[in-house]
C-alpha cells in the first residue's frame, strides 16, 4: 500500500506511449499497427500523434449512461480535429437501479479494470465517460493511480420529471410516493403511473443524487471542463462540450498536464466546500477518500466537517430543496455557485482547461435566485455533512443535516434493533413491533464487509403503523450507505462496521442511544465495562457461500471502512503509466 503521489512516467522528452507502440519499424511495430488497421485506419493515423482512449461506461443495463456512445463520437470528432487518434474502449457498466447486491461492491472492480486498460494499451492520455453514480469514481480512481493525462465527459441530468402536472425528481419522490402508498394517501394505479413521468428522457438522476454530485465535484477539482455538472444529458451543448473535451485532451498530452497536477489537496477541499453549497450526496465522502488514497492525498473524515462548517446550503434542490438540475443548469450551474462562495475556495487551483478555477468562473452569473440562492438568504444554515464521535462510531459515522428534520438534529431514544435486512424486511411492519416515533432504528449487517457492499438502505422506511398515524421522520443509524436522491435524520457510514465487529454489533433492543448533531456525538448509553463484556462475546458471522469466492472474497478479504473511502487496501496509491515489457 503507498499513499506517496503518482509517478510521472518517462522523462518529458522521450518518445510517447503510442510512439513505443506504434512507431517502431520491426515485427512488434508491425504487430501493434497491422490488426488494428483492420479497423479502416489509414498510416498517417500511426504518424506520431497523440493516441487518446475513450473509456466508455455505456451498456444497455445502466440506463443513465444510454448517451455515452453517442457522446464518444462527438469526443472522436474533437480528437481528430486536434491532430489525435481516437480509441473507444469499453470499461464495466455499474447500473445503480439494476446490480444486486449493489453497485457500490463493483465500484473498486471497475476502478480496477479501468486501471489495467489505460495502463496496459498504447494510449497517451484518456477521456472518461461515465454517469450513474459508481462509474465516475471508479474511473477517477483508476485514472488517478495511472496519472496519465485524464479528462471526464460525464452523461449529463435526465431533463425533470413531469407527472400529474408538477415536476417530480428521480429517486427522492421514489421515496415520498413509496411512503404515501404505504400511508394509504396514495394508490398503487397512481404510483405506476408517475413511472414513465419520472424518467422521460436519457441521461443520470434529476435530483442532486449521487450521479450529478460527482459529476458537479469533478468540474468544481477541473477535472473536466466547465458545465460537466449541470448540462442536460439531451442538450446540445452537452455534444459539444464533449466535442471540445477530444480538442482539449490532446492539447493536456502535449502540455503534459496529469490527474496528479490537478488533484490536489486544494481541489479535494474545494470540491468539499462545493458539495455543501450544493447539498450534494453523503456518497461524496466515500469517493473523495478514494480519489485521496490514489493520489496521495492525506484526507480525513475530519476535513470533511471542518471544511463543511459554516458553509450554507445555496442551491435549492432535491432532496434537501425544490428544484430540479435543469433549473440548475439554466440559473447558471455550478460556476454561479462556485462565484457565489469563491472566498472559500482555492481559485488558484488549475484545472484541465488551462485556466485556473479562479479564471473559469470569473464571468459567472446567477439566473435566478430561488434555485441559487444568495449568501445572505441560504437555503439552509446547516449544510455538507456533520462527522459524529462516539462510543457507537470510534471511527466516526456521518449526518447529512440539510436532508434531516431539525428537531431530530438531538435527539435521545430507544434503539429498535434490525441485525441484517432481511430481519428488518421481515418484521418493520409487523403491528405488534415495540416501536414509536421517539425510537431509534438501528440496522447492522450493511458495511463494505456486511452486506457486502455498503447499500443505500441507510434511509429505511418507517414502520407502516407510525406513517398511517402521520409520522414522517425518525433517528435511524446504520453503516449503510444512502442514496443521493434520499433523505431524512439518517446517521450512516458507522465505522467500524457492525461485521467488522465495531460497537454497532452489540447495540440491543431497549438501549438508549443519545445523538448530539451539534456537538457531534453519537453514544450508546450502556457503561465502558458492559460495552466490553458485550464486544468480547460478539461472533463474526458466516458468509454465504457466493460471497467466499472470487472478487466478492477479495473484496471482503480487502476493503477498507468507510472512513478510509471504502478502496481495496492494495489499490491505494498509483501503479503509473510505465509497462516495460512487449507482448510478443
Ligand atoms: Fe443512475 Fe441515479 S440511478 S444516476
Amino acid at each position: 500500500m503507498s499513499d506517496s503521489k503518482p509517478p510521472r512516467g518517462a522523462p518529458p522528452d522521450s518518445p510517447r506511449r503510442s510512439t513505443r507502440s506504434y512507431g517502431k519499424l520491426d515485427r512488434d511495430g508491425f504487430i501493434h499497427r497491422s490488426w488494428m488497421k483492420n479497423q479502416g485506419l489509414p498510416d498517417h493515423a500511426f504518424d506520431g500523434r497523440p493516441v487518446i482512449g475513450l473509456c466508455n461506461t455505456w451498456s444497455e443495463l445502466t440506463p443513465c449512461n444510454g448517451n455515452l456512445r453517442e457522446l464518444a463520437d462527438y469526443v472522436k470528432r474533437g480528437v481528430w480535429e486536434a491532430g489525435g487518434l481516437p480509441l473507444e474502449f469499453p470499461a464495466m457498466s455499474l447500473g445503480e437501479t439494476q446490480m444486486r447486491p449493489t453497485a457500490m461492491l463493483f465500484r473498486n472492480l471497475l476502478a480496477m479494470e479501468v486501471e489495467e486498460s489505460i495502463r496496459g494499451n498504447p494510449i497517451d492520455g484518456v477521456v472518461l465517460l461515465g454517469g450513474c453514480d459508481k462509474t465516475t469514481p471508479a474511473q477517477l480512481m483508476g485514472a488517478a493511480s495511472v496519472n496519465l493525462p485524464a479528462m471526464v465527459v460525464s452523461a449529463g441530468p435526465m431533463l425533470n420529471g413531469k407527472y400529474q402536472g408538477r415536476d417530480i425528481g428521480s429517486g427522492t419522490d421514489v421515496w415520498k410516493f413509496s411512503e404515501a402508498v404505504r400511508a394509504g394517501q396514495m394508490s398503487i394505479d397512481d404510483f405506476i403511473a408517475s413511472e414513465s413521468g419520472m424518467s422521460r428522457s436519457r441521461g443520470v438522476c434529476n435530483t442532486m443524487g449521487t450521479a450529478s454530485t460527482v459529476s458537479s465535484l469533478t468540474e468544481a477539482m477541473g477535472m473536466s471542463l466547465p458545465w460537466n455538472g449541470t448540462l442536460p444529458a439531451v442538450d446540445a451543448r452537452r455534444q459539444a462540450l464533449a466535442h471540445l473535451t477530444g480538442r482539449r485532451i490532446v492539447e493536456l498530452v502535449k502540455e503534459d498536464i496529469r490527474p496528479s497536477d490537478i488533484l490536489t489537496r486544494a481541489a479535494l477541499e474545494n470540491a468539499i466546500v462545493v458539495n455543501a453549497a450544493i447539498g450534494g450526496s453523503t456518497n461524496a465522502v466515500v469517493h473523495l477518500l478514494a480519489i485521496a488514497g490514489r493520489v496521495g492525498v492525506d484526507l480525513t473524515l475530519e476535513d470533511f466537517d471542518r471544511l463543511s462548517r459554516d458553509i450554507p446550503l445555496l442551491v435549492d434542490l432535491m432532496p434537501s430543496g425544490r428544484f430540479l438540475m435543469e433549473d440548475f443548469h439554466y440559473a447558471g450551474g455550478l460556476p454561479a455557485v462556485m462565484k457565489r462562495i469563491a472566498h472559500r475556495l482555492t481559485l488558484e487551483a488549475p484545472t484541465v482547461s488551462g485556466a485556473t478555477l479562479g479564471e473559469q468562473i470569473d464571468k459567472a452569473a446567477c439566473y435566478n435566485d430561488e434555485v441559487i440562492r444568495p449568501l445572505s438568504h441560504p437555503v439552509s444554515e446547516h449544510s455538507g455533512v456533520w462527522v459524529l464521535k462516539g462510543n457507537l462510531c470510534p471511527r466516526g459515522a456521518i449526518i447529512k443535516p440539510s436532508a434531516a428534520s431539525p428537531e431530530l438534529l438531538e435527539h435521545s431514544g430507544r434503539a429498535v434493533v434490525f441485525e441484517d435486512i432481511e430481519d428488518y424486511k421481515a418484521r418493520v411492519d409487523d403491528p405488534a413491533l415495540e416501536v414509536d416515533e421517539n425510537s431509534v432504528l438501528v440496522l447492522k449487517g450493511c458495511g463494505p464487509k456486511g452486506y457486502p457492499g455498503m447499500p443505500e438502505v441507510g434511509n429505511m422506511a418507517l414502520p407502516k403503523k407510525l406513517l398511517e398515524r402521520g409520522v414522517r421522520d425518525m433517528l435511524r443509524i446504520s453503516d449503510a450507505r444512502m442514496s443521493g436522491t434520499a433523505f431524512g435524520s439518517v446517521i450512516l457510514h458507522v465505522a467500524p462496521e457492525s461485521s467488522a465487529g465495531g460497537p454497532l454489533a452489540v447495540v440491543q433492543d431497549g438501549d438508549v442511544i443519545e445523538f448530539n448533531g451539534r456537538q457531534r456525538t453519537l453514544q450508546l448509553d450502556i457503561s465502558e465495562q458492559e460495552l466490553a463484556r458485550r464486544l468480547e462475546q460478539w461472533q463474526a458471522r458466516q458468509l454465504a457461500p457466493a460471497y467466499q469466492r472470487g472478487y466478492a472474497k477479495l473484496y471482503i478479504d480487502t476493503v477498507l471502512q468507510a472512513d478510509q473511502g471504502v478502496d481495496l487496501d492494495f489499490l491505494r496509491g498509483a501503479s503509473g503509466d510505465q509497462v516495460d515489457r512487449e507482448s510478443h
